[in-house]
């Protein structure tokens, strides 16, 4: 982990409020592992006072995409203060970030069928993950859900073995419905699945009839402080007590979390 001054490369809108932030910063590009974040300084003066929490998307350290090796990518969708902040910023500016901090997925050993869950911004860890599984050789499906067709994650910036399967609300592109309904078709293929969304399609896919012994790791989203474990703003309850996602996870096992 390291606080650096990185050099922003490119701030990319790729749909209404969605931008990717490309940085610059050797050591973060290559010591950043996929479901780990980076803390971000968003203003120049106190306002906001605290840093924002963002997943990385991509690094060129992962050699599966066309990034340098010294830069990273992380991908916001505007919703406050902090992330209108950050959307400002122009190729050449300077942006303090704090990272890689979290506990990174780990795919299992014996794993050869991934299966990835996303709902929204929370495909983010779920791209970098699915670049570093492709480089391992395994067989990915991402199913992600979105809201419309307009907020969906470009196929073109998936590597092409990733099967992609899109679901919105409204039907406007894939399947209409929820991505937790589709889940079940894929579960017999799947021997490890990791997921990152809001909280009740977590919550949804914790109540879904699965194999046992099936490894099921998410990645949590919580308002956070220091994001070093220190001040306890982003406690969740688990079956261990109460555990920082900062510091414990953002990665728990699905059924570490107690969902009542
Ligand atoms: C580990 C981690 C990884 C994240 N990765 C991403 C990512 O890859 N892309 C992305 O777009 N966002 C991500 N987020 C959420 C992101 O940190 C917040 O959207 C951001 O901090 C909002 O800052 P703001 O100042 O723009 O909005 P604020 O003014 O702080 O808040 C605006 C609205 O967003 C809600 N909000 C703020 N923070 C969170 C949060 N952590 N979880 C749920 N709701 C929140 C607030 O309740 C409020 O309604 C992540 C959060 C965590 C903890
Ligand atoms: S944000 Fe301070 S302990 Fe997690």
């Amino acid at each position: 982990m390291k606080q650096a001054l990185a050099t922003v490369i490119a701030n990319e809108q790729i749909a209404r409020g969605i931008f990717i932030l490309r940085l610059e910063e050797p050591d973060q590009a290559r010591d950043v592992k996929p479901g780990q974040f980076v803390h971000l300084r968003c203003g120049t003066s106190f306002d906001p006072l605290l840093r924002r929490p963002l997943s990385v998307l991509r690094t060129g350290a992962n050699q599966r995409n066309c990034l340098p090796s010294s830069q990273y990518e992380v991908l916001y969708e505007v919703v406050g203060r902090g992330t209108d902040l950050l959307s400002h910023l122009r190729p050449g500016d300077l942006l303090d970030v704090l990272g890689p901090l979290g506990r990174p997925f780990q795919i299992d050993r014996a794993t050869r069928h991934l299966l990835l869950v996303g709902g929204g911004v929370g495909i983010v860890p779920l791209v970098a993950l699915a670049e570093e599984a492709i480089r391992h050789d395994l067989s990915v499906t991402l199913l992600c859900g979105f809201r419309t067709s307009a907020r969906a994650f470009p196929s073109d910036r998936l590597p092409p073995e990733v099967e992609y399967v899109v679901v919105t609300d409204d039907g406007s592109a894939g399947h209409r419905g929820v991505v937790t309904e589709l889940v079940h078709v894929y579960l017999a293929w799947a021997d490890q699945v990791c997921a990152c969304g809001p909280v009740p399609m977590l919550r949804a896919l914790a109540a879904l009839e699965r194999p046992r012994h099936l490894p099921f790791s998410i990645a949590m989203e919580e308002r956070m402080g220091c994001a070093m474990g220190v001040c306890l703003g982003c406690v969740v309850p688990t079956r261990h007590g109460l555990q920082r996602v900062c510091r414990d996870g953002p990665v728990f096992g699905l059924d570490e979390i107690r969902w009542t």
